[in-house]
């Protein structure tokens, strides 16, 4: 059984969350190998809806092992709150988990910094959400963080608190803030630290141990193509790799031992937070997306910014993340319209193009296609067969222009409402 990895291949919130927990019914792991409290991984599962910001969308199923890999920066009051959340619905997810001992720690001033730099009259707003990721990542990066596995280690744990503590000093002060005291912070983390510490494990082991007993392993993407560090719209991305590259650094797996990428993109686009987004919608359209689709954010609740699909940046996410197959989610949300467009090209300041890079989206027109829409109600359908043939050619469409096959199609927010049109991505053993 191979390792697969399940990417965000827009802006974010595509329904990753949705897609990982249906094919994990055969997995032995499920591993988020980056990002951090940022993510919302919505399953609606009955009448019950379950957002999941750090533990694994696959939790659901009893057999699998979530893992959180070391390219994540973890809150370790929410994970445990979520833990406890999951364990109150009968979900034992506390005794399953294995925390990467290398996983980044977010501390209050990490908390402090993002939401001073958000709220400053200077200085780019990103729109972030305000949850620490982004300091987290540059303490990081600065080699002044502190991992989880320094909770073993109350004397070191207490020399990076107070290095990291005393490196934010100017910036907090300069940005009219209180730096937190040390001790209390140090003190908060060894409250936490007994439930945490059992947690801790070496995740690429498990991960090399459940592939060779033939197990399937699925790298779960949080964030998306658009707003990786590197591939998105820089400067408005979040701090981590978020492309498919990003499942081998934050999980510890080579690129030899990993099988096949699924990106999953919505039938139309949506981003939270500021930077381009070239098919956004200011008119009635764009309302009605975000109402039919109930577009707000997950995590903060903001009215996501809606508009048309984005076909040029899809063909991005196909090179950067060399995506085998996408799984187009609510394609139930665009019916009712006459013409749905869709952009295929962008018009830039050099002429026309098919594939601008990103960096350049902010001065780009999108150049648009109407495809002919439909009336029908399709959350009922579980065949292509049974689609309406304005469904289907808006699907062949894209699987024209973008060399992409649509594997899966989810016509509604439940596991079972979506259309499995090749099961390779179903099938297999269930770990024993
Ligand atoms: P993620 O961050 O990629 O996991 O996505 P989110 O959970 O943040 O946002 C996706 C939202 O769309 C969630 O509220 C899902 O329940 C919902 N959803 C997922 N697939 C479908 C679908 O096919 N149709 C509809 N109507 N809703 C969906
Ligand atoms: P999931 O996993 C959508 C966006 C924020 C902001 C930018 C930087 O649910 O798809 P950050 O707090 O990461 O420093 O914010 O990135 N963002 C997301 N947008 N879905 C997400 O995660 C996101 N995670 C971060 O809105 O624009
Ligand atoms: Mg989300």
């Amino acid at each position: 059984m191979p390792a697969i990895v399940i990417v965000g291949a827009q802006w974010g919130d595509e329904g990753k969350g949705k897609i990982v927990d249906l094919l994990a019914e055969h997995a032995g792991l499920v591993v988020r190998y980056g990002g951090g409290p940022n993510a919302g991984h919505t399953l609606v599962i009955g009448d019950e809806r379950l957002v999941l910001r750090l533990v694994p969308s696959g939790v659901l199923h009893p057999h699998t092992t979530p893992l959180l890999g070391h390219g994540m920066v973890i809150n370790l009051g929410s994970l445990l709150e979520e833990l406890d959340a999951l364990d109150k619905r009968g979900i034992d997810a506390t005794r399953r988990l294995i925390i990467a001992e290398q996983a980044h720690v977010i501390l209050p001033h990490h908390i402090l910094l993002d939401g001073l730099r958000e709220s400053a009259a200077t200085g780019t707003k990103l729109g972030t959400t305000r949850r620490g990721v982004g300091p987290c990542y540059e303490d990081k990066t600065g080699r002044r963080g502190v991992r989880v596995g320094d909770l073993r280690h109350p004397e070191q744990l207490r020399m990076r608190v107070r290095e990291a503590l005393a490196n934010a000093t100017a910036m907090i002060e300069s940005l009219g803030g209180t730096v937190p005291d040390a001790a209390a912070v140090l003190e908060e983390l060894l409250v936490l630290a007994p439930r945490i510490v059992p947690m801790l494990g070496d995740v690429p082991a498990r991960i090399e141990a459940a592939l060779r007993k033939g197990e399937r392993v699925m790298l779960e993407g949080a964030q998306g193509t658009m707003l990786d560090i590197d591939h998105g719209t820089y400067p408005y991305v979040t701090s981590s790799s978020a492309t498919a590259g990003g499942a081998c650094t934050g999980a510890g797996v080579g690129p030899t031992r990993i099988d096949r990428v699924l990106g999953i993109t919505k039938a139309y686009t949506t981003r939270v937070g500021e930077g381009p987004f070239p098919t956004e919608l200011h008119d009635a359209d764009g309302e009605r997306l975000r109402t039919i689709g109930h577009e707000y954010g997950s995590v903060t609740g903001r009215p996501r910014r809606t508009g048309w699909l984005d076909l040029p940046a899809l063909r991005h996410a196909r090179r950067v993340n060399g995506l085998d197959a996408l799984t187009m989610t609510k394609l139930d949300v665009l019916r009712g319209f006459d013409t749905i467009p869709v952009c295929v090209a962008y018009e830039t300041p050099d002429g026309r193009s098919d594939d601008a890079p990103p960096t350049s989206l902010a001065g780009v027109t999108p150049i648009y296609e109407r495809r002919p829409g439909w009336s029908e109600d399709i959350s009922g359908c579980r065949t292509l067969a049974s689609l309406p043939r304005n469904v289907r050619a808006y699907l062949e469409f894209v699987e024209e222009r973008t060399e992409l096959s649509v594997d899966l199609v989810s016509v509604g927010p439940r596991r079972e409402e979506t259309i499995v049109v090749r099961d390779s991505w179903i099938r297999g053993e269930r770990a024993g």
